[in-house]
């Protein structure tokens, strides 16, 4: 029997360029060092630059050979996002990778720099707009991949169109449900517009299962809700550790057997742990209608058209 996906079967990423969001803690650093020591230059696209700069010490000092950048970028400001992508364009003519990794969870209701809820804000539309600004660098990369991670939130998860800031009832727990629906349906619908323009880059979407990180902390400090205290208490003895956290993203950015359009989680049970492997998602995710008019209204409230240079 073949043995399990692991970092080993990553194949050389020498000569290339990738740009992970939220590099300097968890899966996303796990990510980072795993493709540096594979070769590849890592941009790790971070909010605070001295846990950004704490993040690429530790790296170097595991893998000195690393080649590793450090961008500000803040997902929760539309203003910070085209910086952060004039000055990566600025320096940089590739892009094999962009991994949409940064994420929060569980914050109480409050808002990003343009108003949006930060949930939504910080995890899609950040994204959204920082995906449209470098996507022609991408799909001008031969063999390019963007990777969204999502999660297995998304299946209680809907589209609040007619209040999409949940001002009438805020739920955290909704609210980051809505957010990673949110990445799944725009890493379904970014791959089938690039299918139909005949554009080889491949968008992917992963999840990392159940994984040990600083994700959710603040919420859990502050949260007595029922989900809040079963979280606490099955965290610590269920999650799988960030470095296993990871594989879907590696897999997802790396592995030939990773197509357009799949959607990358953990094979045990539940899809908590475990070496990655295609898995399912809802079936509200995968509704075009609901993806087409997610993708108009991330438009609208970004003021950033996606694709329009290729599929109209
Ligand atoms: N851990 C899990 O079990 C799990 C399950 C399902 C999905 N996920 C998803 O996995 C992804 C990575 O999360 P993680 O578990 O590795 O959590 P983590 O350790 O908390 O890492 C999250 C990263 O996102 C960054 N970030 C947050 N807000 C940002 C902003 N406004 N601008 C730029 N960066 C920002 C954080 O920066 P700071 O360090 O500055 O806060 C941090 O680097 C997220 O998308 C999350 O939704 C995780």
């Amino acid at each position: 029997m073949a043995s399990p996906w692991s970092t080993k079967d990553i194949p050389s990423q020498e000569n290339k360029i990738a740009l992970i969001t939220g590099a300097n803690s968890g899966i996303g650093f796990e990510a980072a060092k795993a493709l540096a020591e594979k070769g590849a230059l890592v941009v790790l696209a971070c909010r605070n630059e001295e846990k950004a700069k704490a993040a690429i010490a530790a790296i170097k000092s595991e893998i000195p050979s690393a080649k590793l950048e450090f961008l500000s970028l803040d997902l929760a400001s539309q203003a910070s996002v085209k910086i952060a992508a004039k000055e990566f364009l600025t320096n940089h003519n590739t892009l094999d990778l962009l991994i949409n990794n940064a994420g929060v969870m569980w914050l109480p209701k409050s808002e990003t720099m343009d108003g949006h809820d930060m949930q939504f804000g910080t995890n899609h539309l950040g994204h959204f707009t920082l995906t449209g600004l470098l996507l022609d660098t991408v799909v001008n990369t031969p063999n390019s991949r963007i990777v969204t991670v999502s999660s297995m939130a998304h299946y209680s998860g809907r589209i609040h169109f007619d209040d999409i800031k949940m001002d009438g009832r805020y739920g955290k727990h909704k609210a980051y449900a809505q957010a990673k629906l949110a990445n799944l349906m725009f890493a379904y619908e970014l791959d089938r517009k690039l299918s139909a323009a005949g554009i080889d880059t491949r968008s992917i979407a992963v999840h990392p299962g159940m994984s040990s990180t600083n994700l959710g902390k603040p919420g859990f400090e502050k949260g007595a809700s029922l989900i809040t205290l079963a979280a606490k208490l099955f965290f610590p003895i269920a999650t799988q550790s960030a470095r296993n956290g990871a594989l879907p993203t590696l897999y997802g950015a790396t592995a030939n057997a990773a197509a357009g359009g799949d959607y990358i989680g953990p094979s045990w049970i539940f899809e908590i742990a475990g070496p990655p492997k295609k898995v399912g998602s809802s079936r509200y995710s995968k509704r075009q209608d609901i993806a087409t008019q997610l993708w108009q209204l991330s438009e609208k409230l970004t003021g950033t058209q996606v694709a329009h240079n290729f599929c109209g």
